[in-house]
């Protein structure tokens, strides 16, 4: 566990190292990066506390969980400095905070299609949410078959010294849009094969499969309640 540890901080170390650094501006950077993935990660469990106290309620309230489960994840240094690449920018802590909305992100798993919109509604109600940007893919699916709800929020955490805003990207998606985003995902970036034009048919069927599924399954649930 150390010795992982001592690896990453290595390997951050090697991130922030240029040609004309000497070691106490590595150190420098180094512990403004750390402390500005600590701040992603304590609002990635703001975000995920509240997805938990809506659960939790609407368990109650309506004996039913409206969230099937939850994945969060910090984006790698790796990541973060290639996508900096490809805007063009350098790896600084200004830039991540800058340009970058998807440090910190949260995949919220839910039941039926109603529980996105209504799990979106109520976290949006909150006084302390700030909506920055929406991209509803579930209304208006990406040409190759990819249906969610994302939100780009931010969310204030509360620090010994100060209070701040970090963003915090949300996706929302139900058992079966996230089935085929997690295959899609794995053929379409596995190692050493060319993804071919029939296999993202094929694939835009099974989307259109997946969303049939859910129209199928939303409908029964409206049985349930009526
Ligand atoms: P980046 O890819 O992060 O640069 O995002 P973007 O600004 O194009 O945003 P968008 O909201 O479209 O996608 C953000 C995230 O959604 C991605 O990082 C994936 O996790 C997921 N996503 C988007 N499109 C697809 C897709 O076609 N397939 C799969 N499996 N995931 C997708
Ligand atoms: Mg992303």
């Amino acid at each position: 566990m150390r010795n992982e540890k001592e690896e990453y901080q290595k390997r951050v170390q090697s991130f922030f190292k240029d040609a004309d650094t000497n070691i106490e501006v590595i150190s420098e950077r180094m512990m403004q990066f750390n402390t500005l993935m600590a701040y992603y990660r304590c609002a990635m469990m703001e975000v995920e506390t509240k997805f938990n106290v809506l659960n939790e309620q609407f368990s109650l309230q309506y004996d039913r969980n409206p969230i099937n489960g939850m994945k969060t994840r910090l984006k790698s240094l790796f990541s973060i400095r290639e996508k900096l690449e490809g805007k063009g920018l350098s790896l600084s802590v200004k830039a991540i905070e800058e340009n970058l909305s998807d440090i910190a992100g949260i995949r919220v798993i839910c039941s039926f299609t109603d529980d996105v919109y209504l799990l979106r509604d109520a976290l949006l109600k909150q006084d302390d949410i700030t909506l920055i940007c929406e991209k509803d893919y579930i209304k208006n699916p990406k040409p190759n078959g990819y249906r969610s709800l994302h939100l780009i929020v931010s969310v204030p955490i509360f620090l010994s010294h100060e209070k701040r805003s970090m963003k915090v990207e949300i996706q929302l998606r139900t058992i079966s849009m996230d089935s085929w985003a997690s295959l899609e995902h794995q053929l379409r970036y596995k190692k050493d094969f060319e993804f071919s034009e029939k296999m993202a048919k094929e694939l835009l069927h099974c989307a259109n499969l997946s969303a049939e599924l859910d129209n199928r399954m939303d409908k029964l649930r409206e049985i349930t309640i009526k």
